[in-house]
C-alpha cells in the first residue's frame, strides 16, 4: 500500500468531518449544511462506509477524507496529505511527501515572509523609513508595539530595493517574485510592485503571508491610496480578511466579530483592546469571507464608514450574512468618518456604541425614517421598497414577523397589504433561486424517479427486503437508464448468493464504471422517514409511478400506431391493436 492508501485507510471521515461541522445520522449516512456553499436545508451527506463525502445542492463536490481537508482549508493535496498523515501517526515513505521539499504555496510563504521582514527593517531601522515611521507614530498614532504586532512595514522608493535583496541576497529567481505578486516584468527586467508605500502584511489565519496592502504616505502620490498583492495562487481580496490572524481566537471567546472596512480600523481598535475585529477592506463581505467567519462565529457586527459608500456596503453584506444564518448588528458611528477616527476621537462612546449595537434591521428601518418623509405616498413606497426585500430574506419566522408589524405601525400601512407586497417579492426571488437548482442533466422525471428508487433500495438497512418489495410492485417494469438498469441487475444476482448487503463485497463485484452511480445513489439525501411501514409504502409509490409513466408512454405509442393502421385500413393490426390498449388501459385503472 502506498502513504495515501494508508492515510486514507486509518482516517475516519465521519469523525474528521465532524472536527469542522455537524453531522446528523440519516439512515446509513451522516447528513449536514454543505460548508462549500450557502443553503438552507442539508444536502451535503456523508459515507462511513464507503468513506466518502457528496454534495448533493449547488455545489456538487464531492470526495475522500483528501479533497475534504483540501476544500475546507483551502490546501494543496501534499498539505493535506501532510495533516492527515500526522493525524495518523503514519510517517510518510514518498520521497516527494518529506517535510523538506515543500509545495508551492509554501515557498510563497516563505518569499512573501522574507519581504516581511525586509519591509519592517526598513520601517524600523533604516533611514528610508524615517518619514513614515512619523507618520505612522505622530499622524495616525500608531505605536512601536503595534507595528511590531501587526509586522508594518515600508516599500522603498527606488524600483528594484526588495527584487534585488531577495535576489542577490537570498539566493530568489525572478520567477519566484513574480509568482508571489511581489514583482512584474519591466521589459527584460523585473521592478518592485510596491513603492514608498507603508505595508501591511496580509495573513490568513494560520498566519501565513498571503500578500500585502500598501498605503501611500503620499496623498498626492500616483496611483491609488491603497494597492493591494494581484491574485495569486494563494491570495484572493474577497476570500480572506485583514486582521483575522490576530482576532479569531478572541472572536470565539467572545462569540462575536466587529467587520470594519480597513487596516488602520483594525488596528486601532486592537490598541483599545478591542481584539475581535476584522477588516474586509474597502468592499461588502463576500460569500467566501461569511463562510470563513462563521467557523468562528455566528454573531457579527458590521462598523462601514459613515458615508454612501459604508451604508451600501453594509446592506450588501446583510444579504449575504443573512443567508448564512448570522445575528447581524450594526454599531453606529457618532465621532467620526470611520472606526479608526470614532475610536481615537471618543473611546468612551465608541466603545458604548459597540455595547448598543442595533439589530440590523432596525438600524435600516431608522435610516430610512430618517431620509424619506413616512407621510407622503411617494415616502411610504420609497421606505417598503428598500426594506422589504432585506425583510424577505430573515430566515426566522418571528423576527420576521416582528419588523412586517413594526413597519406596518411606522408607515400606518395594513399588516396584510405589506404582507402581500411581501409575497410578490419571495416569489421573485424563489422562482431565481429554483432555477439555479434544477440539475441540467436529468432528462425525465423517470430518470429521476430510477434514481430515488435505487437510492431508496440500497440506502435501506435491510436492503434485500426493500429490493424484493420494489421488484413486486414494478411488476414488468423494466428500468430505462442503462446504468441504473445494471445496478439493479447486479442487485438480483448478489441477493441470489448473499442475504445480507455488505457494500465492500458488493462493489467488489460491480463493474468499475458504476461505482460512481453507486456512490451517488448510496449517498443521494432522502427525506425521513417515521417508521419501516412508511419507507416500504414510499418503495412502492415511486415504482407505481414509474409503472404509470411507462404505461402511459405505451398507451401513446400504441395509440399512434393505431391511428396510423386506421388510415391504412389495416383490419387485423387495427383489432389487436385496439385489444392492447385496452389492455393497457385497465392495467393503469388497476394498480
Ligand atoms: N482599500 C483597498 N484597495 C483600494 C482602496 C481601499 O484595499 N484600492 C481598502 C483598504 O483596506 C482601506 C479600506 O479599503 O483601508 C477603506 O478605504 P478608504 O476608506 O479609502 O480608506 P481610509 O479608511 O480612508 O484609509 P486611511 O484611514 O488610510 O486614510
Ligand atoms: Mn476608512
Amino acid at each position: 500500500m502506498d502513504d495515501v492508501a494508508r492515510v486514507r485507510e486509518k482516517i475516519d471521515i465521519v469523525s474528521l468531518i465532524q472536527e469542522y461541522i455537524p453531522l446528523k445520522k440519516m439512515g446509513r449516512n451522516f447528513k449536514a449544511l454543505c460548508p462549500f456553499h450557502s443553503e438552507k436545508s442539508p444536502s451535503f451527506v456523508v459515507s462511513p462506509e464507503r468513506q466518502i463525502w457528496h454534495c448533493f445542492g449547488g455545489c456538487s463536490k464531492g470526495g475522500d477524507c483528501f479533497t475534504f481537508l483540501m476544500e475546507y482549508e483551502n490546501l494543496e493535496f501534499i498539505e493535506a496529505l501532510r495533516i492527515l498523515a500526522k493525524k495518523a501517526g503514519i510517517e510518510l515513505k514518498t520521497s516527494g511527501f518529506q517535510a523538506g521539499l515543500s509545495s508551492k504555496k509554501d515557498k510563497i510563504y516563505i518569499l512573501n515572509n522574507k519581504a516581511l521582514e525586509f519591509y519592517h527593517f526598513v520601517l524600523t531601522k533604516h533611514n528610508v523609513g524615517k518619514r513614515a515611521l512619523s507618520y505612522l507614530i505622530n499622524d495616525r498614532k500608531i505605536d512601536l508595539r503595534l507595528i511590531e504586532t501587526f509586522m508594518i512595514g515600508f516599500s522603498p522608493k527606488s524600483s528594484n530595493a526588495l527584487s534585488n535583496y531577495l535576489i542577490n541576497k537570498k539566493g530568489y529567481k525572478k520567477e519566484d517574485l513574480i509568482e508571489a505578486g511581489l514583482a512584474f516584468y519591466k521589459g527584460n527586467d523585473i521592478a518592485d510592485f510596491f513603492r514608498e508605500r507603508i505595508m501591511f502584511p496580509l495573513s490568513d489565519h494560520r498566519n501565513n503571508v498571503v500578500g500585502f496592502s500598501g498605503r501611500t504616505i503620499d496623498d498626492k502620490a500616483f496611483g491609488g491610496k491603497y494597492i493591494n498583492t494581484r491574485d495569486t495562487i494563494v491570495y484572493h481580496k474577497g476570500s480572506m480578511f485583514f486582521g483575522l490572524n490576530k482576532a479569531y481566537e478572541d472572536i470565539k471567546k467572545k462569540d462575536h466579530a466587529i467587520v470594519v472596512e480597513g487596516e488602520f480600523d483594525v488596528i486601532s481598535m486592537f490598541k483599545e483592546g478591542i481584539k475581535n475585529t476584522v477588516a474586509v477592506k474597502g468592499t461588502a463581505l463576500t460569500e467566501d469571507q461569511a463562510r470563513l467567519l462563521s467557523r468562528f462565529t455566528q454573531n457579527v457586527s458590521l462598523c462601514f464608514d459613515q458615508d454612501e459608500a459604508g451604508y451600501s456596503a453594509t446592506k450588501r453584506s446583510l444579504a449575504v450574512l443573512e443567508k448564512e444564518g448570522f445575528n447581524i448588528t450594526v454599531i453606529e458611528i457618532t465621532s467620526g468618518k470611520d472606526a479608526d477616527e470614532a475610536i481615537k476621537n471618543d473611546p468612551i462612546s465608541f466603545k458604548k456604541a459597540i455595547k448598543e449595537s442595533v439589530g440590523i434591521y432596525d438600524y435600516l428601518l431608522s435610516r430610512l425614517l430618517s431620509l424619506h418623509n413616512k407621510n407622503t405616498i411617494e415616502g411610504k413606497k420609497k421606505i417598503a421598497d428598500e426594506l422589504l426585500p432585506a425583510i424577505s430574506r430573515i430566515e426566522n419566522e418571528i423576527v420576521k414577523e416582528h419588523y412586517l408589524k413594526k413597519l406596518s405601525v411606522e408607515l400606518d400601512t395594513s399588516h396584510e397589504s405589506l404582507t402581500k407586497q411581501l409575497e410578490r417579492i419571495e416569489k421573485k426571488e424563489v422562482i431565481g433561486e429554483n432555477a439555479a437548482f434544477v440539475k441540467v442533466n436529468k432528462s425525465s422525471r423517470r430518470e429521476i424517479l430510477e434514481e430515488y428508487l435505487l437510492a431508496l433500495v440500497i440506502q435501506d438497512e435491510r436492503v434485500k427486503s426493500v429490493f424484493e418489495k420494489s421488484v413486486e410492485a414494478l411488476k414488468d417494469y423494466m428500468f430505462e437508464t442503462p446504468s441504473y438498469k445494471k445496478i439493479l441487475d447486479n442487485l438480483s444476482e448478489y441477493f441470489k448468493k448473499h442475504d445480507l448487503f455488505d457494500s465492500k463485497k458488493f462493489l467488489s463485484v460491480l463493474p468499475l464504471e458504476l461505482v460512481k452511480i453507486f456512490d451517488t445513489c448510496f449517498l443521494f439525501p432522502l427525506p425521513k422517514f417515521l417508521d419501516n411501514a412508511i419507507y416500504e409504502e414510499e418503495v412502492e409509490k415511486v415504482a407505481r409511478e414509474l409503472r404509470m409513466i411507462f404505461l402511459k408512454n405505451k398507451i401513446k405509442a400504441t395509440s399512434l400506431n393505431l391511428k396510423n393502421q386506421e388510415k391504412e385500413k389495416h383490419t387485423k393490426e387495427i383489432e389487436s391493436l385496439e385489444k392492447e390498449v385496452s389492455m393497457l388501459i385497465h392495467l393503469l385503472s388497476r394498480p
